[in-house]
């Protein structure tokens, strides 16, 4: 059975012994384990049953933990860092061989890094001072976690420590850069570090995506919900799912009329409120007697840029 704690030392016995653990993070919770332990690492993959194909995040309280496996930093990399950690932001880095694990890099020559902002969180890197690999905490290619209570739901039958930290700030994943080039960086996952607030600590953002290292992100579909959703722009599209549902999830600006509409939930103004609320409701929603769920598409503007990719991922436009 699946258990909370609020004792780091509790959670870190159980990653030293070789078993994985949830921990909060200021984005999403993570099912870590120790970076070099390749049974711990191989027993996240077979929990969350995702391919061996998508490489992990690597999580540690300072890059000089593992600055000599790094076959080289980019200039740029430390203003980044300077400006942005600990907090939502990844970087892709190239490794020198054999430093990771093959499983961590699912065997490319890079591995994604960074320093979680959530106090229970660093507060155990920086005790346990090792790398850990923590992907979210939730089965492949599901909706993130945002509190300890949606990984006790999604993992009940296993034998989990869950650390409790409380409900994650953030609300969605990282924004992943790729910092393998010492010319330019490019975005690989949006998150909500967006385009600008990059671009105001290093101009050399390459627009153009060209070849990318794979990203689980990338796939066209990603953080599913349970129930089928679907996004629209126009209030009027509810129509057409009023003729076949009877009993519909709304997040909306604005309150719809149509009597299909049994839940509806406010889509909150800000991007920042927005990315807090979107996974937590995403699994109201799925706990809920609706049919399917339905969601405003915000209006395309960098600051939703995190939100929207999480929103076409999870659902198809009607
Ligand atoms: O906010 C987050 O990043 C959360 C919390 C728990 O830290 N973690 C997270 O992990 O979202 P996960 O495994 O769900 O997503 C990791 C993403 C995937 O899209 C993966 O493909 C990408 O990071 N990634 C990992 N290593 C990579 C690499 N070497 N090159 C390119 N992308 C990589
Ligand atoms: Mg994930």
């Amino acid at each position: 059975m699946a258990s909370l704690t609020t004792d780091i030392q509790t959670a870190i016995t159980a990653l030293t012994q070789g078993k994985p653990v949830a921990l909060p993070t200021e984005t999403v919770y993570g099912l870590a384990a120790l970076a070099d332990d390749t049974k711990a690492v191989q027993a996240v993959f077979e929990m969350k049953n995702r391919p061996l194909t998508h490489p992990l995040i690597v999580h540690v309280a300072d890059l000089s933990l593992i600055k000599d496996r790094l076959a080289f930093v980019p200039a740029y990399v430390e203003a980044f860092a300077q400006a942005f950690w600990p907090g939502p932001l990844t970087m892709v880095f190239n490794i020198k061989a054999s430093a990771f694990d093959p499983l961590v890099s699912a065997g490319q020559p890079t591995v994604a890094v960074r320093i979680p902002s959530h106090p229970l969180m660093l507060e155990l890197l920086q005790m346990l001072n090792k790398p850990i690999v923590a992907p979210s905490a939730n089965a492949f290619g599901r909706v993130s976690p945002t509190t300890a209570e949606h990984v006790l739901q999604s993992f009940a039958e296993q034998n989990l420590l869950v650390l409790d930290g409380g409900r994650s700030q953030v609300g969605i994943e990282s924004t992943i850069i790729d910092a393998t080039q010492d010319g330019y960086y490019s975005i690989l996952r949006q998150g909500m570090i967006c385009e600008s607030e990059l671009r105001a600590v290093d101009s050399r953002l390459l627009e153009s995506k060209g070849e990318r290292p794979r990203v689980s992100g990338d796939l066209k579909t990603h953080y599913q919900p349970q129930k089928p959703l679907f996004y629209f722009s126009e209030q009027a599209a509810l129509n057409t799912l009023c003729n076949k549902f009877d009993n519909v999830f709304v997040i909306a600006k604005d309150k719809p009329e149509q009597d299909c509409v049994k839940s509806y939930h406010p889509l909150p103004l800000n991007a920042k409120e927005a990315a807090y609320q979107l996974y937590y409701l995403l699994r109201e929603a799925d706990q809920s007697e609706a049919e399917v769920i339905l969601i405003e598409m915000p209006i395309d503007n960098e600051q939703w840029a995190g939100v929207i990719e999480r929103i076409k991922k999870a659902g198809s436009a009607i």
